[in-house]
């Protein structure tokens, strides 16, 4: 198998690490690290370790930029299960955290999780010219263009807005892909790679970043609550804008499988020898939490 377990375990210490240091309220702390300490797969860092490994580079220099990815991704789960949003009460296989603290407390820890994720990016141990380059791409593909603009259009595809797939692509691209292309990207550009093969990781990062929210979606359909920590049937409890709601299962399934070829032929153009990347790739739309 893959280096999962010793990503996962690896990005763990960065974070606590980081959240060991930071002054804050014990409040906004408890929440903060509630959302944080509750797992999860860890795929957006284990991705920058994957790219990391495959040019021989030491995964301790993606440890500050996985962490900083890796709280940015918690928070935007925090905000997504607040009663406003998908209004769920799972999360990571505990209660979310609105349920387990307050709204208030929730969107306060969401907002702590999103500013520091900026300061904990620039610990990474790299040139000032490369944190303000991982910053930015950072920013870019948390913000307006990227998952936040993504969210407000799930949002506005509820009740039956978006029928055509090239329209919920976009929305997949932006909510989750673009996070997870920021992760192939800042792997890339830590581990030095040259501009060709950076392109590369972005074309692998941007059909493994569909791929994912489809298989989302699907789990979100044919999945075992207990497995992957969060209610089933959330999406068609809002009424949104799935795969498996346009195309039906099976057609959603096709369209996975489109978007894991085109990721392997990304992979095989690329100067190394990144098996890492295909593993992961496995694993992300075999999945079943
Ligand atoms: C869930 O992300 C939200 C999406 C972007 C689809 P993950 O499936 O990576 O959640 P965790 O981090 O493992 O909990
Ligand atoms: C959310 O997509 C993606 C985010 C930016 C958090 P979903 O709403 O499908 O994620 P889950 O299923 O609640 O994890
Ligand atoms: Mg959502
Ligand atoms: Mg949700
Ligand atoms: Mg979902």
């Amino acid at each position: 198998m893959i280096a999962l377990m010793e990503w996962k375990a690896q990005v763990e210490r960065a974070l606590e690490s980081f959240m060991t240091r930071l002054d804050a309220p014990e409040q906004l702390r408890a929440s903060m690290r509630y959302s944080l300490d509750a797992g999860g797969k860890r795929v957006r860092p284990a991705l920058i370790y994957a790219v990391l490994d495959a040019y021989g580079v030491s995964r301790t220099k993606g440890d500050a930029t996985a962490a900083a990815l890796e709280m940015i991704h918690t928070y935007s789960l925090i905000h997504d299960d607040l009663p406003a949003m998908d209004d769920d009460d799972m999360r990571r296989g505990r209660k979310t955290n609105h349920i387990e603290f307050d709204e208030a407390t929730a969107i306060l820890a969401g907002d702590a999780l999103l500013t520091n994720a900026f300061t904990c990016l620039l610990e990474t141990d790299t040139s000032a010219d490369i944190k303000v380059q991982l910053l930015e791409r950072l920013a870019i593909a948390a913000g307006a263009a990227g998952m936040v603009g993504g969210q407000l259009d799930d949002m506005l595809g509820e009740r039956g807005g978006i029928d055509d797939v090239e329209a919920l692509e976009s929305i997949h691209r932006r909510k989750t892909g673009a996070l997870l292309v920021f992760a192939v990207e800042a792997g890339g550009i830590l581990a030095g790679a040259n501009e060709d093969d950076v392109v590369h990781l972005q074309r692998y990062g941007r059909h493994l970043g569909i791929a994912f929210q489809i298989q989302d979606d699907i789990l979100d359909v044919t999945g075992d609550a207990e497995k992957i920590g969060k209610p089933v049937g959330s999406d068609e409890g809002n009424d949104k804008a799935t795969y498996p709601k346009l195309l039906g299962l099976e057609g959603a399934k096709t369209a996975l499988a489109a978007q894991v070829q085109a990721a392997e032929e990304a992979i095989d153009a690329l100067s190394v020898e990144a098996t890492t990347l295909k593993d992961l790739l496995d694993f992300v739309v075999k999945r079943d939490h």
